[in-house]
C-alpha cells in the first residue's frame, strides 16, 4: 500500500506543522532521558530524543532544547548534562521525565561522576557531557556538549520513537 504525502511550506503553518511532525515522525530515533543539575543541587531532567553524534575528535555529541522545557535554564546554567540512553524495558522511565507533576526522579536509580548530573543506572548507555557550544534555532536551543565520560552495554534491545509511539526492534549483535 502507497500513501504518501507531499508538503510545500507556504501560508498555512498549521498544516505544515502537522506535515513536519508526520515526516519527522517517519525518523525513526532512540529515546534517553536528558539529565543536569540545579543550582540548589536538585536533579533536572526530561525525555529527549534529539540527540546526534557531531564530532569523533574532539568527542562531540548534540541535542536540542524547546524553549519552553523547564530544564533549558538549568542546563545552561550548570553547563554539564548526561545523556542517558533507554533501552527497550525503560519505557516507563520515557513516560516519566515527560511528567508534568511529581518528581520524575522518584524510584529511578542514580549515581553521579565527576560532573555532579545523575545518571541514571541500567541504561544502554550513558554520556557525561560539558556544553562546548550552544546556539538558537528556530523555537529551540541547540547545545553541543565535549563528552567527558562514557558508559555502554550493547547487549540491550533500545527503545526507540516512531511515527509518535514508543516501538520494540530485535536486533542481532
Ligand atoms: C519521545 C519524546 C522525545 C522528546 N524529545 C524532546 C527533545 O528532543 N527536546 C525537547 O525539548 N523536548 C522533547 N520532548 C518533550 C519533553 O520531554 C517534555 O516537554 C518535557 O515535559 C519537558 O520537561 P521540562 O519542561 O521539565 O524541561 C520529547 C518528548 C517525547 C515523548
Amino acid at each position: 500500500m502507497s500513501g504518501s504525502t507531499t508538503f510545500e511550506f507556504g501560508d498555512d503553518p498549521e498544516a505544515a506543522g502537522r506535515a513536519l511532525r508526520d515526516a519527522f515522525g517517519c525518523f525513526t530515533t532512540g529515546v534517553t532521558v536528558v539529565t543536569t543539575i540545579a543550582d540548589d543541587g536538585r536533579p533536572v531532567g526530561f525525555t529527549a530524543n534529539s540527540f546526534a553524534s557531531v564530532s569523533l575528535d574532539p568527542p562531540l555529541a548534540l541535542t536540542s532544547i524547546d524553549f519552553k522545557s523547564n530544564s533549558l535554564a538549568h542546563l545552561e546554567a550548570s553547563k554539564v548534562f548526561a545523556v542517558n540512553v533507554l533501552h527497550v524495558d525503560q519505557q516507563e522511565i520515557a513516560r516519566k521525565f515527560t511528567a508534568k507533576t511529581g518528581d520524575r526522579f522518584e524510584g529511578v536509580e542514580t549515581e553521579t561522576w565527576g560532573s555532579g548530573v545523575p545518571i541514571l543506572k541500567g541504561c544502554m548507555a550513558n554520556f557525561e557531557l560539558e556544553t562546548h557550544h550552544a546556539f538558537d534555532a528556530g523555537d529551540h536551543r541547540v547545545i553541543v556538549g565535549r563528552i567527558l565520560k562514557v558508559r555502554y552495554d550493547p547487549h540491550h534491545e533500545p527503545l526507540v520513537f516512531l511515527r509518535g509511539k514508543y516501538r520494540k526492534v530485535h536486533t542481532e549483535l
